[in-house]
C-alpha cells in the first residue's frame, strides 16, 4: 500500500566526494513558470578518493535540456534524485560539466529551491534545496567559488558576493570565498533599499542594504542598527571581520524558517526584519536584534568554516546560537537573557529530549535532514558550548576559538575537529565531554547534603548523583562531565563561598568545604551551569530564603519558580490552598524597586501549563490538563487578590510616557507592567485591560492588553477593532490569528481555531499564517488537549492539507503531538488515531512520514 520506506542516511557512511569543484558559473534566465538555469562546473579528481569514479550529481524536479562534458554532449542516466555519468565516459583529469535545465518557480510551494514570493524571485537552499535549481554535488563538503549572471526585466537582481557587472536586464555577481551550494542565494524583484555603511577595523568599507517592498522602508531602522552593532561586536569579542564589499539582507513574506545566512545575501522572514513601535512588540524587537546577529555571525561560524556533512549541523548552529546569546547579553541584561534562554530551553529542548523525538546534539542517522533543525541541535548545542567555556575558562575558550578560525578557515569541519582545537589549546582531554554530543537525553542530577560541626569550623558536603533516562535507540547512558556552579550562603544572607565550578565526572561524587562557621545554605547550578534537571527536595522556607537573598540572579529566579511549582503541584494533586509563602515572596520581589523590572516580570510569571504537565508526569502522575489550567488560574487570582495594591502601584509606575524606545530598560518596564495587568485581569474582569487597549500607543501594550481581554473572555469588540485597524499588515494580523486560539478558554479553543481557519485572511499556504493559527492552538495546553480530541483532529486535518504543498512546515508543526504519551488513555487513544490516520495517507511526504512515525513510536 505504501511506497518503499525511505532509507536513512548514516553518519557512519560518510565518504568524501570523489571530485573537487574548482569553480561554478551560473546563468539564470528568469521567468516565473519557466526559468532556465545554465551551469558550468569545473571538476577535478579528489586526491582523498583515489581511483576512477562515476560522476553523481543531485537534482530533483529539473527538466534537463542539455548536458556536456568538456564541450561534448553526454546523456547521463537520470533518476528521481539526480543523474549519473559513468566513470568510463569521463576524462581522466579535470573536466568541465555544462548543463541547461528548466524549473518552475511558480509551482514551487514548498519554498525550497527557487520560488516566488509576492512577485519576487527568491531562493532557499539549506539544507538540500540547491538540487532543485540545478544538477550539482549538493553537499556541504563540496566548496567552490561562484560566479552568477542573472537575466531578468526586474529592477533589482542580487546574488552572493560582490557585484561585478550590470546592464539593462542583467547583473553579475562574483563570490570569491569558496562555499557549499547550500549558501547560494538569488533574489530578483521590484525592491527598495534602506542603506547604511560600516567600516571594518582594518578599514574595509562595506555597503549595507536591507531590501524590502515599497512601503516597508520605514520599518527597517532597528534591523539596520542591529546589523551594525553585530558587525562591531564580532570584531571586539571574537576578532572577526567582514570579508566582502557589500552585505545585503532581503525580507520575504513566504519563508519556512526565521532567516538564512547565505554568503553576503541573507534572506529573512519579513517578521524578523520589519518593526516599528506601532506594529512590533518588544519581544519582536529583541528577536530581530538576535536573529540579525545570528545570521551575520554565521559568516564566520558556518560560512568561512562550514560543516562536513549535515550530522555536524550543531557545529555551526550551536556555536552561532551561543554567540548570538552572548551578543544579546552584552546588549541587554545578562541575567534576564539567561533566564529567557533557560525558559526556552526547558520549554522546547527538554520537552524534545524527554519524548519520542529525543536525539543527540549530533545525530547519527536521519531520513529527512530538514527534520533535524531542532531545539536540541540549536539550543542544547549552544548549552554544550557554554559548558565547554565554563570548563576551560574564558582564556582557554578564546585561545581555542582563535585556533579554530586559524586552523579550519575555508574548510568543512566536524565536531571532532572542534573538540580537538579545545584539546590542543588547553591541554584538556575531552573524551568524556564528547558524550554531550553523542548521547541524547537530559541528565537528572540529585543532591544530598551533610554537615558536621568541628572545632576548626564545620565541614559541609554535597553529594551528587547523575542519571540519564533512556532515549529512543540509546538505552545505556554513561556518566557525563557536568560543570556544577555552586555558591554557599550564610543563614543571614551573606555569601560565604563565592561561585565555583564543581566538575562532576562520576555517577556519584561528593564535594567538601571545610572550616565553615555555620551550616551554609547552598545555591546549586548557578546561572544554570549545565542543561540538567536538578532534583532536590528543598523546603519552602529555604526556597523563600533563596528567592529573597541569593546573590546569583538566575538562582534567585529559579527559587521563586520552584516555590511556584511546588505550590501548584500541591494545589493540583492534593487540593491544597494557594501558598501564602509563595505569594508573599513574589510580593517582596514585585515591590523591590531596586530590582530590574524585566527580572521582576520574569519572577511574576508562573510556570506554564505544559511545564507543569511534564513535572507531574516526571513525578509519576498522569497530568490532567483541565485541572492544571483551573488551578493555575486559581493561583493567579489568589496572587492578584493578595497583592492587588502593589500590582496596581507598579502597573501605574511602569508606564513609559513619551516617545517609544525599544531599548532593554524600557522594554523591561513594559514587561513588568503587562505582567501586573495579566494578574489584575484575573480579578477585574478585564477592566484595566480594556482601558489600556483603548489608549495604548505601541504594539507591545496593545497586544498585551488584547491578550488579557481574550483571557478574560471580553475581547469581541477589541478583536474587531484590532483587525479593522491592521487588516493591511500581514505581520500584525498573524498576531491576531495566534492570540485568539492561544488564550481563549480551553473549551472554546478548537471552535475558535475552526472559525479562524474559515476566515478569508487565513492564507494557509503562507508559513507564518499557518504557524500563527496552529501554533496558537497548540500553545493553549488545555485547549489542545481537550478530552474530546477536537483540537487533535483539527490539527491533523490541517497537517494533511499542508503536507503536499509544504512538507517542511507540515512536519515541523507535527511536533504539537510530541508529548502525547504523558496523558491519560483516552487522550492517548485519540492522538494515536490521528497519527495513524496521518501515516496511512497515500503519498505522504518523507518529512511528515518520518516525524509522525517517530512521534507515534512513543507508545509503541
Ligand atoms: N541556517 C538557518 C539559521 O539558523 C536556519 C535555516 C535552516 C533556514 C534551513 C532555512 C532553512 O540561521
Ligand atoms: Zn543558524
Amino acid at each position: 500500500m505504501k511506497d518503499a520506506a525511505p532509507q536513512p542516511t548514516l553518519l557512519a557512511d560518510y565518504a568524501p566526494y570523489p571530485f573537487t569543484v574548482t569553480g561554478v558559473d551560473l546563468t539564470f534566465r528568469l521567468s516565473p513558470a519557466a526559468t532556465r538555469v545554465l551551469s558550468r562546473v569545473a571538476f577535478a579528481p579528489n586526491p582523498a578518493r583515489p581511483g576512477r569514479h562515476d560522476l553523481r550529481l543531485d537534482g530533483e524536479r529539473l527538466a534537463l535540456l542539455s548536458a556536456r562534458i568538456d564541450g561534448r554532449a553526454v546523456t547521463p542516466a537520470e533518476d528521481a534524485a539526480g543523474l549519473t555519468v559513468a566513470a568510463d565516459d569521463l576524462p581522466e583529469g579535470p573536466f568541465t560539466w555544462e548543463a541547461e535545465v528548466e524549473i518552475d518557480p511558480v509551482a514551487n510551494t514548498a519554498l525550497e529551491g527557487l520560488y516566488m514570493s509576492g512577485g519576487m524571485f527568491c531562493t532557499q537552499c539549506e539544507a538540500e534545496g540547491f538540487r532543485k535549481i540545478t544538477f550539482y554535488p549538493d553537499r556541504p563538503d563540496v566548496m567552490a567559488p561562484f560566479k552568477v549572471r542573472i537575466e531578468s526585466g526586474l529592477p533589482v537582481l542580487l546574488s552572493n558576493g560582490n557585484p561585478t557587472g550590470a546592464g539593462k536586464g542583467w547583473a553579475e555577481w562574483t563570490d570569491p570565498w569558496p562555499k557549499p551550494a547550500y549558501l547560494f542565494a538569488l533574489v530578483a524583484g521590484d525592491l527598495v533599499a534602506v542603506r547604511d555603511g560600516f567600516t571594518t577595523r582594518s578599514g574595509r568599507k562595506v555597503d549595507l542594504a536591507i531590501w524590502v517592498r515599497k512601503g516597508d522602508e520605514d520599518r527597517c531602522a532597528y534591523a539596520m542598527d542591529s546589523l551594525r552593532r553585530s558587525m562591531k561586536w564580532d570584531e571586539d569579542a571574537y576578532g572577526r571581520e567582514y570579508d566582502l564589499d557589500v552585505f545585503n539582507i532581503v525580507a520575504v513574506d513566504d519563508f519556512n524558517m526565521g532567516a538564512m545566512e547565505n554568503k553576503g545575501l541573507n534572506i529573512f522572514n519579513s517578521k524578523l526584519v520589519l518593526a516599528s513601535p506601532e506594529t512590533a512588540t518588544d519581544a519582536d524587537f529583541e528577536r530581530i536584534e538576535g536573529v540579525i546577529a545570528h545570521e551575520y555571525f554565521h559568516n564566520w561560524t558556518g560560512n568561512r568554516i562550514t560543516c562536513r556533512d549535515w550530522f555536524q549541523l550543531c557545529l555551526k548552529e550551536g556555536l552561532t546560537v551561543f554567540r548570538d546569546q552572548q551578543f544579546t547579553s552584552d546588549m541587554r541584561s545578562a541575567p534576564v537573557k539567561r533566564i529567557e534562554d533557560v525558559l526556552t530551553l526547558r520549554a522546547r529542548q527538554f520537552r524534545e529530549d524527554m519524548g519520542p523525538l529525543a536525539h543527540p546534539v549530533r545525530p547519527e542517522s536521519y531520513i529527512e535532514i530538514n527534520n533535524f533543525y531542532t531545539a536540541t541541535v540549536y539550543e542544547k548545542g549552544a548549552e554544550v558550548i557554554g559548558m565547554l567555556k565554563r570548563l576551560v575558562g574564558d582564556d582557554g575558550y578564546r585561545r581555542a576559538l582563535d585556533l579554530y578560525f586559524d586552523r579550519h578557515d575555508g574548510e568543512a569541519a566536524t565536531i571532532e575537529d572542534w573538540l580537538k582545537v579545545f584539546e590542543d589549546a588547553t591541554g584538556r582531554d575531552l573524551g568524556q565531554f564528547k558524550r554531550w554530543y553523542t548521547d541524547a537525553g537530559t541528565p537528572r542530577l540529585s543532591v544530598s547534603e551533610a554537615w558536621s560541626p568541628g572545632k576548626e569550623g564545620g565541614t559541609y558536603t554535597l553529594t551528587f548523583h547523575q542519571k540519564t533516562p533512556p532515549t529512543p535507540g540509546q538505552d545505556v547512558k554513561p556518566a557525563r562531565v557536568i560543570p556544577i556552579a555552586v555558591g554557599l550562603l550564610n543563614p543571614n544572607g551573606d555569601e560565604v563561598v563565592p561561585t565555583g565550578i564543581l566538575e562532576m565526572t562520576e555517577v556519584t561524587q561528593s564535594f567538601r568545604w571545610e572550616g565553615l562557621a555555620t551550616r551554609p545554605v547552598p545555591s546549586i547550578l548557578r546561572g544554570f551551569s549545565a542543561p540538567v534537571v536538578l532534583d532536590r527536595e528543598v523546603d519552602a522556607k529555604e526556597r523563600a530564603f533563596l528567592l529573597a537573598h541569593d546573590t546569583d540572579p538566575f538562582n534567585r529566579w529559579e527559587a521563586g519558580r520552584a516555590l511556584a511549582k511546588d505550590a501548584l503541584a500541591r494545589m493540583i494533586c492534593q487540593a491544597a490552598e494557594p501558598s501564602h509563602a509563595l505569594i508573599d515572596g513574589l510580593g517582596a520581589v514585585l515591590a523591590d524597586d531596586g530590582l530590574d523590572p524585566a527580572f521582576r516580570a520574569l519572577c511574576l510569571a508562573l510556570p506554564s501549563e505544559d511545564d507543569l504537565a511534564q513535572t507531574l508526569h516526571d513525578a509519576g502522575a498522569v497530568p490532567d490538563p483541565d485541572r492544571i489550567h483551573a488551578e493555575r488560574l486559581r493561583l493567579e487570582a489568589a496572587i492578584a487578590r493578595r497583592l492587588e495594591p502593589a500590582l496596581e502601584r507598579v502597573y501605574a509606575a511602569m508606564a513609559t510616557p513619551g516617545a517609544f524606545s525599544p531599548d532593554a530598560a524600557s522594554a523591561g518596564r513594559r514587561a513588568l507592567r503587562l505582567a501586573c495587568l495579566a494578574l489584575l485581569s484575573r480579578i477585574d474582569g478585564g477592566e484595566r485591560a480594556a482601558v489600556l487597549f483603548e489608549t495604548a500607543g505601541n504594539m507591545t501594550e496593545s497586544a498585551g492588553a488584547l491578550a488579557s481581554l481574550i483571557a478574560a473572555g471580553r475581547a469581541e469588540g477589541a478583536l474587531a477593532a484590532f483587525h479593522d485597524r491592521w487588516k493591511g499588515n500581514r505581520l500584525v494580523i498573524d498576531k491576531w490569528f495566534a492570540l485568539q486560539p492561544a488564550l481563549c478558554a480551553p473549551e472554546a479553543a478548537a471552535g475558535v481555531a475552526e472559525r479562524l481557519s474559515r476566515h478569508p485572511d487565513f492564507d494557509w499556504k503562507n508559513p507564518n499564517r499557518f504557524r500563527a493559527l496552529l501554533g496558537g492552538l497548540s500553545a493553549n495546553h488545555a485547549g489542545f488537549h481537550a478530552a474530546s480530541g477536537a483540537s487533535y483532529r483539527f490539527c491533523a486535518d490541517w497537517l494533511l492539507r499542508l503536507d503536499p504543498v509544504n512538507p517542511q512546515t507540515a512536519a515541523r508543526m507535527s511536533t504539537a503531538f510530541q508529548s502525547w504519551a504523558r496523558y491519560d488513555d483516552g487522550r492517548k487513544a485519540r492522538v494515536r488515531a490521528e497519527l495513524d490516520r496521518i501515516l496511512a495517507t497515500p503519498g505522504l511526504s518523507r518529512d511528515l512520514t518520518e516525524m509522525a512515525g517517530r512521534i507515534r513510536g512513543a507508545d509503541a
